[in-house]
Parts: structure tokens; sequence; C-alpha cells
């Protein structure tokens, strides 16, 4: 469960990131996180990181008030958010297999095990194939993927993707969409950051939204029976994928 209570950031530059956001997300929910450049959505996850604390209000995350977390306690908490970060900070130097690795060499995990978690979710985003090359060597969508890939190794409980279609077409970015969705349906929390409003209007999901710091919209009513869920999401790629593929076929 992610709770923000009256949470208002005012950086060192007098700069207001947000102004009294209420907002409370539960267990297994997907939320697009909206709003213009500038309003605010990547400092709501790096407050949900512990990356940065609120100047006022308190930032809960699974019964851990974070304003009150001791230091030696933000690498538990951070076991349980995976992040796919906006400049998705890959590093360049090493394989996909390597970056996805890395979490686990990190948090101690025996090496075996952790190589056979990497096998498990490069196979789960569908880059499995890729696993040897660099960063360099791959398209968009497969660094965005391999960003993924890197935020499920821990098993997360939630994942914040931070405009994870920023520089994809259309094709992918519902594709991306699609397996971020199927994440959460396995029972992860998802918030997505985005700008695209093509596939937030094509998905009943709740959609929050900012301007300038401030919550301005919050559509939580989308409340679909679960046995249209998937299907609707599934439907709504494969509509969208096919329709732009032909779309840009014809360019
Ligand atoms: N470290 C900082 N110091 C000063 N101001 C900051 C800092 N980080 C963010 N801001 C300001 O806070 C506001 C919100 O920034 P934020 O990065 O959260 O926006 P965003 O919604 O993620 O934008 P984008 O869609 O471009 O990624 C902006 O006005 C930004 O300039
Ligand atoms: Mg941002």
């Amino acid at each position: 469960m992610i709770k923000l209570d009256k949470v208002s950031k005012k950086f060192g530059t007098g700069a207001f990131g947000l102004v009294d956001i209420n907002l409370s997300v539960d267990k297994k929910e997907f939320v697009f996180l909206v709003g213009p450049t500038g309003s605010g959505k990547t400092t709501i996850f790096r407050l949900l990181i512990r990356e940065i604390l609120p100047s006022e209000g308190t930032v809960i995350v699974n019964d851990w008030d974070l304003t009150k977390l001791p230091k030696h306690q933000i690498p538990h908490l951070r076991k349980k958010i995976g992040v796919v970060f906006q400049d998705l900070k890959l590093l360049f130097d090493r394989t996909v297999f390597e970056n996805v690795l890395l979490p686990l060499e990190v948090t101690g995990v025996k090496m075996e095990k952790a190589k056979q978690i990497v096998e498990e979710v490069l196979t789960q985003v569908g880059i499995i194939e890729h696993k040897d090359k660099f960063p360099i060597q791959l398209s968009g969508g497969e660094l965005q993927r391999t960003a993924i890939a890197r935020a499920l190794a821990l098993s997360p409980e939630i994942l914040l993707a931070d405009e994870p279609t920023g520089n994809l077409d259309s094709a992918t970015s519902w594709e991306i969409v699609k397996l971020l969705s199927d994440i959460n349906e396995k029972g992860t929390t998802v918030i997505m950051a985005t700008h695209n409003v093509d596939i937030v209007k094509n998905l009943s999901k709740r959609v929050v939204g900012l301007e300038k710091g401030k919550l301005v919209r919050d559509d939580k009513k989308k409340e679909n029976p679960p046995s249209h869920k998937a299907s609707d999401v599934a439907k709504a790629i494969t509509d969208k994928s096919e329709g732009q593929r032909k779309k840009e076929d014809k360019v």
C-alpha cells in the first residue's frame, strides 16, 4: 500500500515539485500517472524510493513511514520497489545479462540462483536472445525491456515505470504496456508515468493527473469486472498494434 498524505516538496532552489498531494494506491492496482512535463511525476517516484524527503506531509509505503525510516532500512524498502528510470540508468559497459544480474549481486543472492533468476526475467520480458549484447547494440524497446527486467529481478511488490514508452513508436509502446499489464496481473502494483494520451484513453485503468505539482485528476471509478479486464487490455493492444503497424507500413 502506498499513501501520500498532504505531501509537498520544495526544492533548494525554491521551486515546488509537489503541492499538498493526497494519494493512495492499493496493493495490485495499476495506475497511470499523467501530467505535462515538470508537473511532478518523477518527484513522486523519487519520494517513494526515499531518494528525497517531502518538505511537508508523510509518505507511507507498506506500513513504513518514509519520513521516519532509518537510513539502514532504505535497502529493504528498495528491494520491494522496482524502478524503470526515465533515463533507464543502464550500465553501458555491461551486457544485458550483467545489467539485470547487478541488483541480485548487490543484495547477495547466490550466483547460481541469481543467474537462474536473470534467465527467467529476460525470458519474461522477451529479450533472452539479446542477453549477451551491450546496451548500445539494442533498440529503444529492447533497452526498455532490459530496464524492466532489471527492475523485476528482486521480485518487487511495486513497480514504478517512469515514461517507459517515451521514445518508442506506437506499436512498441503498446507492447511495453502489455508487458506492464501482464506483470500487474501477476500481482505487482504498477504505477506508470506517461504522456501517452492514446494509451491512457484506450485502457480502463485508474488515471491520476498532476499539473504544476498539484493533483488535478483521480479517476478511480473505472472498475471493470475482472473477467473483462485482461481481455480488454489484450484487445486494445492487439487492435492498436495492428492498426499502427498497418499505418507505419504505409509510411
Ligand atoms: N532537484 C531539483 N531541484 C530543483 N527543482 C527540481 C528538482 N527536481 C525537480 N525539480 C522541479 O520540480 C518540478 C517537477 O519535476 P519532475 O521531474 O517531477 O517533473 P515530471 O512530471 O517528471 O516531468 P517530465 O514529464 O518532463 O519528466 C519541475 O518544475 C522541476 O524543474
Ligand atoms: Mg519525469
